[in-house]
């Protein structure tokens, strides 16, 4: 599969998750703009065969390159790497997972059977596997049991490894000077963004703000063909700022700004 087409249908995949994605694409339409994404971001376990570095390994396959750098986040008990792309007009890959060996007993032993190799429906990651479910729908009352303790658990076993969200580039946007008047034009058309450490992440100085809509409840499939609503996916926005006497846009990230892009799909910030 050619990386196009793989972003193509995985953006088909996200928008039944985002309900805001294409309303947010309409208005940029609207305002005569083309999206460019800045990344494309993946939830996974820290298990063997599915790990970060397996999911990093299938966009490597495409000319992707890992960045030199480990993001942790220890109060969610995860980490990410992230991925360079071939070519600037394409999004990097962020990939984060949970350190399953730091969350408790009944937690650890639940994600160890979701992913076992008797639940997966896949042996080894590829193109193909993270365009559809990764491993058979869980138990419903487990995943509401272990939602509380892990939020990043239960989106990931229901969900599977799949695209979490995309981002787009301010940078590329040729009507918006700032991230604060995009957040503006979409909340005055009646989206919602996640406030969580206010609207913006990040400043100037650290050469990246992100913003990002607040996941909305879309149907899920669970075991015994239950279906039930819950938290599905977000649209990220990144603005990137001018490493200091350089003319190359930062192309990192900030644990502490993306820690709380990550409670864009908690239940508790729905409104
Ligand atoms: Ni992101």
């Amino acid at each position: 599969m050619q990386l196009t087409e793989f972003f193509e249908k995985a953006w088909q995949g996200y928008v039944q998750l985002t309900p805001d994605a294409p309303v947010v694409h309409r208005l940029l339409a609207e305002r005569g703009e083309t999206i460019l994404n800045d990344h494309v971001a993946f939830r996974t376990f820290n298990i063997g065969s599915i790990n970060r570095f397996e999911v990093g390994r299938v966009f490597e396959g495409w000319g992707y390159r890992m960045a030199d750098e480990e993001l942790d986040f220890p109060e969610k008990k995860l980490k990410a790497s992230y991925w360079l792309p071939p070519s600037p007009d394409l999004p990097k890959v962020f990939v984060s997972e949970l350190v399953v060996e730091k969350v408790s007993p009944g937690l650890q032993s639940w994600i160890r059977e979701v992913t076992s190799p008797s639940k997966m429906r896949v042996k080894k990651l590829t193109a193909e596997s993270l365009l559809s479910r990764t491993w058979e729908p869980v138990d419903f009352a487990q995943y509401q049991r272990f939602y509380p303790e892990s939020e990043y658990a239960g989106w990931t076993a229901a969900y599977g490894i799949q695209v979490n969200h995309f981002t787009v580039s301010v940078n590329d946007l040729k009507t918006f000077s700032s991230l604060q008047e995009l957040n503006r034009y979409l909340v005055d058309n009646e989206l919602k963004l996640n406030e969580s450490g206010g609207a913006i992440k990040g400043r100037p100085e650290d050469l990246l703000e992100q913003s990002s809509t607040l996941a909305r409840h879309v149907p899920c499939e669970f075991a015994g063909g239950q279906r039930q609503p819950i938290m599905g996916c977000y649209y990220e926005f990144a603005k990137r700022y001018l490493m200091p006497g350089t003319q190359e846009l930062f192309q990192g990230f900030i644990p502490k700004s993306a820690d709380k892009i990550f409670e864009s799909t908690y239940e508790r910030n729905k409104k």
